[in-house]
């Protein structure tokens, strides 16, 4: 059967959402910090974060998640260049789904001594969560549907479209 991309989140709306994002950020967590992105999926939108942000540093990491039946296990398969101790860091994702991955994320950079952390999703999807932690900042709320496009894949497709879609059967 044959998937039909349906645009969710348009172009022009995100770029405003991400805007007045950036806005928000820089009003209750004001810049400098390091924002750490987390690859693949992030990297669009924290590009576009980033040119609405002064005094950042930008650095990535990468987790894998390995999810069976139970509690999905998760690993870092990149770990951020600078050194995480005694900074401020806004963590960003580009969606909020579980939760697991951003919570171990924040555990692990907690762990290395970051003098503060915080979270920013470009999406947070409508299910039930694994963690009772919330991202700080959200920019859009989406129904638990596979989205993709602005970083998001379907199997490695997808990342480079300009709007979040959802595939509808
Ligand atoms: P979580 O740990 O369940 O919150 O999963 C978060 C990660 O799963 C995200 O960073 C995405 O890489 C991936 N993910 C979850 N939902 C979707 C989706 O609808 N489309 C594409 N990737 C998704
Ligand atoms: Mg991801």
């Amino acid at each position: 059967m044959s998937k039909e991309l349906k645009v969710l989140i348009g172009k022009e709306k995100i770029e405003r959402r991400v805007k007045e994002l950036a806005g928000e950020i820089k009003s209750s967590f004001p810049p400098p910090f390091t924002v750490i992105s987390l690859l693949k999926g992030a990297f669009v939108f924290t590009s576009d974060l980033v040119r609405n942000l002064e005094g950042v540093e930008v650095d990535f990491m990468r987790l894998k998640s390995y999810r069976g039946k139970r509690r999905g296990e998760t690993a870092i398969t990149l770990e951020p260049e600078l050194p995480v101790a005694g900074r401020k860091i806004l963590l960003v994702d580009d969606i909020f789904d579980t939760g697991e991955s951003l919570e171990f994320a924040v555990r692990w950079l907690r762990e290395r001594g970051a003098e503060e952390v915080r979270t920013c999703v470009l999406l947070d999807k409508e299910v039930e969560k694994g963690t009772s932690l919330k991202p700080d900042f959200v920019g859009f709320k989406v129904p638990d549907y596979f989205v993709v496009g602005y970083g998001l894949d379907l199997d490695e497709k997808f990342r480079e479209l300009p709007y979040v879609a959802y595939l509808k059967e």
